[in-house]
């Protein structure tokens, strides 16, 4: 099962079950033009067997930027990198896509020169409320995000609406409290996200694969308005394929009298053709397997994609494989493909490189 075709509504079939996550990496450069590392970083996971190979976040306008040596997919000089970056996947025979993003409340002044702007104003960090006029401006800028990463030549496009980040900060209850038509009830503060998978699937192809990520809890969302924005989105029927980032798809959910895992749960929901992907601690072939003997699709690597580029080659030819334990030196992930930039942005993430 793990090695068998997955076919989308829209699209190229995934080769087999094993995406690579978005992944946060730093390698960009100032501008958001991919560089050689990164270029280098993501060619040796296609490379290496990852059915569909994701990009990390890419922020969509300049001032939706959260990171540095974030990518961006934006702006014309960024073409070049993205078609090279497109090119290079599609011809390792994976299904390529950009993750679209735009942090909201979390881009610091520092990188954009702007104070960050979200759905309702943040003490914090001063975060202004969004006007009408500047939620059309950034849905429009999600959609030509989409129309670029089409035109350079990628399978498809994932929404980042988890991990509270701009689209996560207009579904939750917590960080939208607006009162006007994108506040205040679920479809209201589900406005946002609606209106981008609406316009991008008017002004894309009918071959674009569109995918959403959507975080079950925390990040102020309830599990039971997650489940809601999950049937819903099944039932508007635009969608490739849901991404649930569990960050542990055998944990139980917090706080609810459910004793079934996150995955189970949303496993279990009927989704007619869209794919169900998860994300969470899977690093082994056997974490896998269960993954889709609970009822997903597909299963989403990180860490262990950071570990070992060719996970899923080798989980073909030994199903025993398991990754390194940590934490991994400094060098092993320099053989890996990581540039320093990437290494040193990996010392944030405790016990993982060992000095
Ligand atoms: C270094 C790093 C960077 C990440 N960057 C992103 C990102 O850009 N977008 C995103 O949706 N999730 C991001 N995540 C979350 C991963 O996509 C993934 O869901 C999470 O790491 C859980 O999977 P794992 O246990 O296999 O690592 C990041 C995680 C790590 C470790």
């Amino acid at each position: 099962m793990i090695f068998s075709p997955l076919t989308f509504k829209h699209g190229p079939d995934m080769p087999n079950r094993f995406m690579l996550a978005p992944l946060t990496n730093s390698q960009s450069h100032d501008d958001g033009v991919l560089s050689d590392e990164e270029y280098h970083w993501l060619m040796m996971r296609a490379e290496g067997g990852y059915g569909l190979t994701m990009t990390c976040a890419a922020h969509v306008i300049d001032w939706g930027q959260g990171f540095p040596g974030q990518l961006g997919c934006f702006d014309d000089r960024q073409d070049e990198g993205l078609s090279k970056l497109a090119r290079g996947i599609n011809k390792a025979g994976a299904v390529s896509s950009v993750q679209l993003y735009h942090g909201g409340i979390r881009c610091p002044e520092t990188l954009t020169g702007r104070k960050p702007q979200s759905a309702s104003s943040d003490q914090e960090t001063e975060a202004q409320a969004m006007s009408e006029e500047v939620i059309l401006e950034v849905i429009e800028a999600f959609i030509k995000g989409a129309e670029r990463a089409e035109r350079c030549g990628f399978h498809g496009i994932e929404l980042h609406g988890a991990h509270g980040y701009l689209i996560c900060q207009f579904l939750s209850p917590e960080t939208n409290r607006r009162t006007d038509a994108w506040g205040g009830s679920l479809a209201n503060r589900s406005q946002f996200l609606m209106q981008i998978i609406d316009g991008i699937r008017q002004r894309t192809g009918p071959d674009f694969q569109v995918g959403v990520r959507l975080s079950p809890e925390r990040f102020g969302v309830p599990l039971g308005e997650a489940i809601e924005l999950y049937e819903t989105l099944i039932q508007q029927d635009q969608l490739d394929y849901i991404d649930m980032s569990l960050w542990d798809v055998f944990k139980t959910p917090a706080g609810s009298s459910d004793k079934r895992s996150l995955l189970e749960i949303f496993g279990a929901l009927p989704r007619q053709q869209t794919r169900l992907g998860v994300a969470g601690k899977i690093s082994t072939v056997a974490d896998v397997n269960r993954c889709l003997e609970l009822g997903a699709d597909f299963a989403i690597q990180g860490r262990s994609a950071i570990l070992h580029h060719d996970f899923p080659k080798r989980a073909e030819s030994n199903p025993e494989f398991a990754p390194s334990s940590l934490p991994v030196t400094a060098a092993h992930l320099a053989t890996e493909g990581l540039s320093e930039t990437f290494i040193q942005y990996m010392r944030n993430w405790p016990g993982f490189v060992e000095d």
